[in-house]
């Protein structure tokens, strides 16, 4: 008999020791499990969702309509093409304008940064990453390489992202990955084009690669490929969950040149490839995108503009990035001496999910609220009715 983590006392059973140290999901306050948790946000369906930075904004469109004529045809009954519909291959292609480059559909972008880091790295490898960031690519990193270097950029000198001075500083000779997520989650920071000429040159010069992780790059004011300047050097990383609206279903793509998509072919763990309905939606988004994409990003960004008004009239709380070229911001709560996580706790108590800062940092968890405004105005004017209440609520005195 043993005791779990629970405190019960049990069995003992015999299994191999943890292959990786996965770090814990924290559950918030009255949960058991994140797993309780996360089912519990998604049974409650009076809940305002800014505590995940997915999408509510499509109404019934050609995404909705393809899945259900998918579904209505019984295509389901079949395997798709395992590494998914050439289709839908071109139409990535041409969504980023990049030629001469090969695509592999994925479960979405998480399984694509884990097939990247399963091609490329060697247990003697290096990664730079950042902190704040999106954590799970640095722990996908941890389980191939030797080290994996999170760059603090939670502050005003390298304007809350990692800079190219900053890669320079911490790259050594067993640097094989730099890891750019732009837009960044959390903060929501983007790069110039002349950022992102510099991070190809680095990678050029020291012949290493970028992991160009461009999930959020449709909300953004302006974006621009690292693939266009190091095509032989970059992973595209693309998402369906975001400005697609697409996230339940799971569909995302890794691009590059074709011997680097060929190495990524020879670890893949999905070999009867990626769900059919989710392929034809994510065909339909990419052919519609013009009709719906400039209503997304408005209200997106009006949405954001009515946060930032509200923040203003909050004393000692404030945005460290405005605007964010993302979906989600960050809201620094040091100032009024308020924990993030009593924060999130006391919202989720509102019927409104928000996210504390440990869940895209292990330096600065307790900093910051991260929210994400990609729903509608609406629930935005409750969370900004009720955050200035929230603040006079736990500050400390
Ligand atoms: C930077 C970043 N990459 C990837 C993902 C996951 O995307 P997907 O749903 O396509 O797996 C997220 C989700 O929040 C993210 O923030």
């Amino acid at each position: 008999m043993t005791v779990d983590k629970n405190n019960e006392t049990v069995e003992k059973i015999n299994v191999p020791e943890q292959k990786y140290k996965k770090s814990q999901k924290l559950p918030p306050e009255g949960f058991k499990t994140a797993n309780d948790f996360f089912n519990y946000t998604f049974e409650n369906k009076n809940l305002i969702w800014m505590g995940q930075n997915t999408n509510h904004l499509h109404h019934e469109d050609d995404i909705n309509n393809a899945m259900i004529e998918s579904i209505k045809n019984k295509e389901y009954c079949k395997y798709p093409a395992p590494e998914g519909f050439p289709e839908l291959h071109e139409l990535i292609l041409k969504d980023l304008d990049l030629e001469n480059m090969s695509v592999y559909i994925s479960a979405g972008a998480t399984e694509s940064l884990h097939l990247c880091m399963h091609s490329l790295l060697e247990p003697e490898d290096n990664v730079i990453t950042c902190d704040p960031g999106y954590l799970i690519i640095g722990a996908f990193a941890e389980r191939f390489a030797h080290e994996v270097k999170y760059v603090p950029i939670y502050n005003k000198e390298c304007n809350y992202k990692l800079t190219p001075k900053l890669v320079r500083e911490n790259i050594d000779e067993n640097t094989k990955i730099i890891v750019l997520i732009d837009p960044l989650n959390p903060l929501g920071t983007s790069y110039t084009e002349e950022e992102i000429k510099e991070f190809a040159e680095i990678a050029i010069e020291n012949d290493i690669y970028l992991i160009h992780d461009i999930t959020y790059r449709d909300f953004a004011r302006e974006h621009f490929l690292t693939a266009k300047y190091a095509p032989k050097h970059t992973l595209t990383i693309y998402s369906f969950s975001k400005i697609y609206g697409m996230a339940g279903v799971r569909i995302g793509a890794v691009i590059g040149v074709e011997p680097l998509i060929d190495n990524i072919k020879n670890v893949v763990v999905n070999d009867l490839g990626v769900n059919i309905i989710a392929q034809e939606g994510a065909i339909a988004g990419l052919k519609s995108k013009p009709e719906w994409i400039d209503y997304i990003k408005n209200t997106s960004f009006e949405n954001q503009k009515l946060i930032k008004e509200m923040i203003d009239k909050v004393d000692d709380v404030f945005l460290p990035v405005y605007p964010s070229d993302a979906n989600m911001m960050v809201i620094d709560l040091t100032g009024a001496g308020i924990k993030a996580k009593d924060m999130s706790n006391y919202l989720l108590k509102k019927d409104i999910f928000t996210r504390e800062g440990n869940y895209t940092s292990k330096l600065y968890g307790d900093n910051y609220l991260r929210v994400s405004f990609s729903i509608p105005t609406e629930e935005i004017k409750v969370f900004c009715e009720e955050f200035p209440k929230a603040v006079e609520t736990l500050r400390k005195k």
